[in-house]
């Protein structure tokens, strides 16, 4: 059964009240990727110095970007622009860093807190052009959710999740 979007932000809104700031968002991907069959990956970076560092992710494989540099890939651009990325076919992108073969479309959402990008929801499908409007809209609210959780990281430091062992 696919869920409706309004329904998915309000179990995921309680989510994210519910738990410590890291285990908040790890149970946010999870419930996302669990509810919305074109989210194959989900990811939340959080903006440490000039870089990205994974904070929370679900996906069937872990990422080797655990740490990416403000200036590179689709998710620098979005940190560094302040700005969300709909990419419906990444080939076609000369942003897009590469990470998983599968992946066709990509999603990044910035997380503003006082107006500045502090992370990012990153949404990798295996489907091509996979996000519509609405999903843009749905992360930008989730986004906002996640304010709370990001303020607690920035304050009190977190830990990276560690990339795969190659
Ligand atoms: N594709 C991203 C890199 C991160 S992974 O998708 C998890 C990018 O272009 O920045």
């Amino acid at each position: 059964m696919v869920l409706p979007l309004e329904t998915v932000f309000n179990e995921c809104a309680g989510t994210l009240r519910a738990h410590p700031p890291q285990r908040a968002l790890e149970e946010a991907c999870k419930l996302l990727r669990a509810r919305i069959p074109a989210y194959d990956w989900v990811g939340v970076y959080v903006i440490k110095g000039r870089e990205l560092h994974l904070a929370a992710w679900a996906g069937a494989k872990a990422t080797q970007h655990t740490a990416i540099p403000l200036n590179t890939g689709l998710c620098g651009w979005a940190a560094s622009t302040g700005e969300l990325v709909n990419v419906p076919d990444v080939s076609k992108d000369r942003r897009y860093l590469s990470c998983f073969s599968e992946t066709k479309s990509e999603l990044v959402v910035p997380i503003l807190v006082n107006g500045q990008p502090a992370g990012e929801i990153d949404i990798d499908s295996s489907t091509k052009a996979a996000f519509t409007r609405d999903d843009e809209l749905f992360c930008n609210r989730l986004a906002v959710e996640m304010v709370p959780a990001l303020r607690t990281l920035m304050k009190t430091g977190f830990t990276t999740v560690p990339p795969p062992k190659p």
